[in-house]
């Protein structure tokens, strides 16, 4: 006799239904976009096949579909011309730069639409790191690169940003932001962090999107190592301290035991990043035939959700909310 029967309650769609753990709404994604200088500028991404950098026109078009099929929020990424490119990485909160008149389309054109911007210096400076380097040693300043950060930071909310998500992983800079949006009258401009940020190699397509390898040497100094977790839980309250509203962890799917261990211990909300790589790989086998994209889309980012991800910033938001909503 066997007693205990699992696929009873696996036994029709009813039933099913009833005992499904896990929900995937495109009300969770983030979509992350791309942005270049011009109009009608589409530039397709060669390795983020269905992906382009727009100029802000069509980043506008995009937005608003994005919105009607229920993604809410989007993420600005802009790649900057390489002679605004420099070791101190001014152009960073040059008010009138692409990103903050990115910002401001959005928010006027698209009402409701959330917009988090990104704060890091790689894609505006000439060493494509994310903070100061110091010319005779190569080191990856800290606090000098604190200011410039934060002045970002308050450019960003001034141009309409509802977000600042710092993917810079210099230390101290959750409460540095913070302090100086607070200062700028923008207590309500909400900080995700880059909690979890690892130096990884899925974020190749993204760096070829924006052109901001770095020229000299890796990230390991400031991103973490992939082979630590616990120091995660290091980073994640040092950022609840610091006051992040919330952590995310980045890449995602090689790190979902990580996202599980934040969700385990933090009062805040967790984001996952499906990262671009992530997302490379999935097309490269769906164009080959040798997976079944939709499926494989909606089985990925349903993982996120069962490891704790309450919030997903993905490049598959638009595909997979055309999915979710059939
Ligand atoms: C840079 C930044 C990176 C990504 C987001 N912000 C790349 C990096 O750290 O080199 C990667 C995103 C992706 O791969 O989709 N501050």
């Amino acid at each position: 006799m066997i007693f205990h029967r699992p696929r009873r309650n696996r036994q029709n769609e009813v039933i099913r239904s009833m005992v499904k753990e896990t929900f995937l709404l495109p009300e969770h994604f983030i979509a992350p976009l791309f942005v270049i200088e011009g109009k009608n500028q589409i530039i397709p991404i060669k390795s983020m096949p269905g992906h382009s950098r727009l100029s802000i026109d069509e980043l506008i078009k995009e937005a608003k579909e994005l919105y009607s099929l229920g993604v809410k929020c989007v993420a600005l990424f802009p790649a900057i011309d390489d002679k605004l490119k420099t070791p101190d990485a001014r152009e960073a909160y040059n008010r009138e730069g692409l990103n903050f008149r990115a910002i401001r389309a959005i928010k006027e054109s698209v009402p409701g639409m959330l917009v988090m911007a990104d704060v890091a210096l790689d894609p505006y400076s000439s060493e494509g790191h994310d903070g100061l380097v110091d010319p005779k040693t190569g080191e990856i300043l800290n606090d000098p690169t604190l200011d410039i950060l934060a002045k970002q930071a308050v450019c960003e909310a001034h141009a309409g940003a509802d977000i600042i998500g710092p993917s810079d992983m210099m230390d101290g800079r959750v409460g540095h932001i913070r302090r100086a949006l607070d200062e700028s009258s923008f207590q309500n401009t909400l900080i995700m962090s880059y909690t979890a940020k690892y130096a990884s190699a899925y974020y190749g397509p993204f760096r070829e999107a924006l052109d901001s390898a770095p020229k000299k040497g890796d990230k390991k100094t400031y991103q973490m190592d992939p082979a630590n977790s616990t120091e995660a839980l290091r980073e994640a309250e040092l950022d609840i301290e610091e006051g992040a509203d919330i952590l995310m962890v980045k890449p995602g799917l090689p790190y979902l035991d990580i996202i599980y261990r934040l969700k385990e211990m933090s009062p805040i909300p967790v984001a996952a990043y499906n990262v671009s790589g992530e997302y490379a790989m999935v097309k490269a086998a769906a164009q080959n035939g040798w997976i079944d994209n939709d499926k494989v889309i909606l089985e990925t980012l349903t993982s996120f959700r069962r490891a704790g991800a309450d919030i997903i910033l993905t490049y598959f938001a638009k595909e997979a909310a055309r999915l979710l909503n059939r």
